[in-house]
């Protein structure tokens, strides 16, 4: 039988026939003193805990302790190549080929490694295409990236920007920055998913825009790994950076992604900053002078990698190779869903959301703005032990993962919500 929509009843009836329900419990919930689970709705900033990292990490300490620098060769999994455990799985989830992938540093710093290779300017094609309100890292990084270069930020950076009194951006916009500059720009860098609003581009499009005025194309993955299906190598963009620590669940700081089009994995002229983890691995101890480097995104490596936070994006990496993106993107776009069936019920006097209404437009967050609210509204929540986040300068991030949050949890992130706007 239906329930009526708006029921408990109802989120415990889709939870009950939901088929990834179990995957919650591999995770560590956060609880309240009298052990009351959190409603975490925060996947998009901080993932929770994968119940398995501990004894992947563990594995990791045991092997150091007993056998020193022997682990590189006889831990059970050998620290010399063990980025390349991840390689696979890791290509699986942003649709790319195991060579364009590898997983090292963090994003900043993968960014400016693909900027060195992939920015290269000319005296008169050196602008970059960003968006108006990109992640203040990826703005900086630009902005060093263009003074390095010489440039000054003022008059090569363009911002894709929305429309007066609108959030979102259009696509026709980007093509009219590029018609209007399509002799002056060198690169677009774009955040797939944009970390304020939501928003899921095109990329494919945005790629192919990119190549018909001979511009490179990069994409800031940080809310799009793990979330939705990105296909880079289909989607034919140049270069693409994330972090791991958010949908990917591989904890604080954790080591970063690097996707390189396979169209240059043997192009081993390109320009880059080299360290010898990047270096022939039949060779790399010779200690020759002259790098040689490895065919591929590896090639892009710089130093040996931290093998304890490699080893919890392998606890993550195995959880999701069981599930699958297409199972946990399905769940995603009915969860996300639901929650905003609820939160229309409040009525557009009350709430706005500002993420695209068509779930091929977004991933699992809806950015909203909270009409006549402030931070206070978010402190609320988060003393209620819902965990949501403020982005300055008026919206709440709520992002109902799919492999952990139930329907339950998004039900009852609703009914704190109202009561909290109420008070
Ligand atoms: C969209 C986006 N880009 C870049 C970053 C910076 O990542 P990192 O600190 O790992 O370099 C973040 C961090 O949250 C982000 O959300």
């Amino acid at each position: 039988m239906i329930k009526d929509k708006m029921s408990l009843a109802y989120a415990l009836e889709l939870d009950a026939k939901d088929p990834l329900i179990d995957y919650r419990n591999k995770f560590h919930i956060p609880k309240d003193e009298s052990g009351n689970e959190w409603i975490y709705l925060c996947g998009n900033s901080l993932g929770l805990q994968p119940k398995n990292t501990e004894s992947y990490i563990k594995q990791e300490l045991k092997d150091w302790a007993n056998l020193g620098v022997e682990g590189h060769f006889e831990a059970k999994n050998p620290w010399m190549p063990y980025h390349e455990f991840l390689t696979k799985s890791m290509a699986k989830i942003v649709g790319a080929k195991p060579i364009e992938v590898v997983v090292m540093n963090t994003l900043t710093t993968n960014l400016h490694l693909a900027m060195v290779s992939f920015y290269q300017p000319s005296s008169t094609k050196n602008k970059i295409v960003i968006e108006s309100d990109a992640f203040p890292s990826d703005r900086y990084a630009v902005e060093s990236q263009l003074r390095f270069h010489g440039f000054d930020p003022k008059d090569h950076l363009i911002e894709w920007k929305p429309r007066v009194g609108e959030e979102l951006l259009h696509i026709e916009d980007l093509q009219k920055i590029i018609d209007e500059n399509s002799e002056d720009i060198a690169l677009l860098l774009i955040g797939g998913v944009n970390y304020y609003t939501g928003q899921f581009f095109d990329l494919k499009k945005i790629a192919e825009m990119g190549r018909q005025i001979g511009a490179k194309v990069g994409i800031d993955l940080a809310h799009g790994v793990g979330n939705i299906q990105p296909d880079l190598h289909n989607a034919n963009v140049d270069f693409a950076v994330w972090c791991t620590y958010k949908y990917m669940n591989s904890g604080p700081g954790s080591l970063g992604g690097l996707f390189v089009h396979e169209k240059y994995a043997n192009q081993k002229n390109i320009k880059r900053f080299t360290g010898w983890w990047g270096h022939n691995k039949k060779t790399r101890f010779n200690m020759r002078h002259d790098f040689d480097a490895i065919p591929g995104a590896e090639g892009w490596q710089l130093s040996n990698p931290a093998i304890l936070s490699m080893a919890a994006i392998k606890a993550s990496l195995d959880i999701f190779n069981e599930v699958g993106m297409d199972r946990l993107r399905e769940k995603s776009v009915k969860l996300t869903g639901y929650l905003e069936m609820l939160l229309q019920e409040l009525g557009e006097d009350v709430i706005k959301i500002i993420t695209p209404k068509d779930s091929k437009d977004r991933g699992c967050q809806l950015s909203m703005q909270i009409k006549s609210a402030d931070k206070s509204l978010h402190q609320k929540l988060t003393d209620n032990h819902v965990i949501t986040d403020w982005r300055e300068p008026n919206v709440i991030r709520v992002a109902p993962t799919p492999l952990y949050n139930s329907f339950e949890d998004v039900y009852k992130f609703v009914e704190v919500l109202k009561k909290s706007i109420n008070e």
